[in-house]
């Protein structure tokens, strides 16, 4: 059966197990199985019949990657709406989804063997195009069929025992994700994929739970490691469900920031009430994470860059990723993802502020400024660390942002201990 993306049912599987149908209705809805016993998601609880509620919604739109990303795919496999999307690009997404054309079946995985030197040229390859994710994203039965969200190009790969890259096919798992560097057309950045491996080690050495990353030099990417994905004691490489903060809010993701109309910082705390089995340990982390954030100048830190992951426990708040220092670059967004205490540029957040958040949370003033305080004093270290485990052999380029990164986080830290502490 050839994939076109134009029929108007597809099969939503969790893992293997087939859970219900998607319709290309307007808006989405999606339907259980009558045999299906596990829900998308708490906001989408089992039951009979269509539902096309907002969750329903944000559940399937936030699987799609985002803006130039998205506009690309569209392009390409001329597909305007998030249905039509799904249908080709649907095969392997965050946590354990998997949309394939009614009547089909998760296949068994399948790779095709590549090579560091062929991943290179996909991702910076000629014209800057031959690399964007469209051109991989499938569209016909054997190809790769993976979508992962974010707003940034990407590769999803695997990585065979000898430390090869393979390419997945079909609905195959992924097991890592390559971010090469950021290019945008109308800001000058550079080097943000060892911003974004050096800022992600130092939150790991500061204590958070991370994704692991390893800067791989030869292709100029920080390569993540998928906390969704694992091998059962057969060896098969299985999926874990996870859902991230927009999805559980049944926000669409063009709304992930609160300045447009998408989650607080005091909404996504409550939601590791309701969500986590543990949420005493990953509000604590959460907040430990909130600070993090502002001392490394990481404007980003939206709803979309949270989830919560079914462990083998129960549902915990997922490792940390997506962590970089946004402020180095002087054309990025210069309002952190949040407002605290009713602020949301970073150089005016104090200690007024950030009581007023603890108020809004429902915890001490005292606790949060612990919190800030202990955050502060482990920083500084753990950039220089970090930046110093990449080693040598880096580019001037990376040399420079390795050593702009510390001279800023530092200047940071210094003014928000002074205001806050
Ligand atoms: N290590 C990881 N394991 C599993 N899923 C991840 C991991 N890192 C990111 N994701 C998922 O992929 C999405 C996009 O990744 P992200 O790093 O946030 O990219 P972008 O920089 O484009 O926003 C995230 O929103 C999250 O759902
Ligand atoms: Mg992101």
């Amino acid at each position: 059966m050839k994939i076109t993306g134009n029929d108007d049912t597809l099969a939503v599987f969790l893992e293997s197990a087939l859970v219900g149908t998607l319709y290309n209705d307007q808006p989405l809805a999606f339907e259980y199985a009558a045999a299906a016993t596990r829900a998308l998601t708490p906001e989408i609880p089992l039951q009979a019949g269509k539902i096309n509620t907002s969750f329903v919604h944000a559940f399937f739109e936030n699987l799609l990657p985002e803006g130039d990303q998205r506009t690309l795919i569209s392009l390409r496999h001329h597909a305007s709406s998030v249905f039509g999307m799904l249908a080709i690009i649907g095969g392997d997404t965050a946590g354990s989804t998997v949309l394939l054309p009614s009547g089909q079946l998760p296949q068994p995985a399948s790779y095709q063997r590549s090579s560091w030197e062929a991943v290179n040229a996909l991702l910076h390859g000629g014209d800057g195009a031959a690399g964007e994710s469209g051109e991989l994203a499938g569209g016909s039965e054997s190809g790769p069929r993976l979508s992962i969200s974010g707003a940034q190009f990407k590769l999803l790969v695997s990585i065979d025992p000898d430390d090869n890259p393979l390419l997945p096919l079909g609905n195959s798992p992924s097991t890592h994700i390559l971010k090469p560097d950021m290019v945008r057309p109308d800001i000058k950045l550079f080097a943000s994929a060892l911003n974004e491996t050096i800022v992600m080690r130092a939150a790991h050495l500061c204590g958070l739970p991370t994704a692991a990353v390893r800067y791989r030099r030869e292709v100029k990417a920080c390569l993540v490691e998928r906390y969704d994905r694992y091998r059962d004691v057969a060896g098969v490489l299985r999926r874990h469900w996870q859902a991230d903060f927009c999805q559980l809010s049944g926000k669409a993701s063009d709304i992930k920031y609160e300045a447009d109309g998408g989650p607080t910082f005091a909404q996504c705390f409550a939601l590791l009430r309701t969500h986590s089995v543990l949420p005493a340990i990953d509000q604590r982390n959460l907040l430990r994470w909130l600070f993090f954030n502002l001392y490394v100048g990481n404007n980003d830190s939206h709803a979309k860059n949270l989830s919560i992951l079914a462990t083998p426990d129960g549902p915990r708040l997922a490792p940390f990723y997506d962590l970089m220092s946004t402020r180095i670059y002087a054309g990025l967004g210069k309002q952190f993802a949040f407002q605290i205490g009713g602020e949301n540029l970073p150089g005016k957040i104090g200690a007024p502020q950030v009581q007023s958040l603890a108020t809004s949370l429902g915890v001490t003033p005292k606790y949060l400024l612990t919190i800030a305080g202990d955050m502060a004093s482990k920083v500084d270290a753990a950039v220089a660390l970090a930046a110093n485990e990449i080693g040598q052999d880096l580019s001037p380029a990376e040399l420079v942002m390795a050593g702009r990164l510390q001279l800023k986080i530092a200047g940071i830290v210094k003014q928000m201990r002074a205001r806050m502490l």
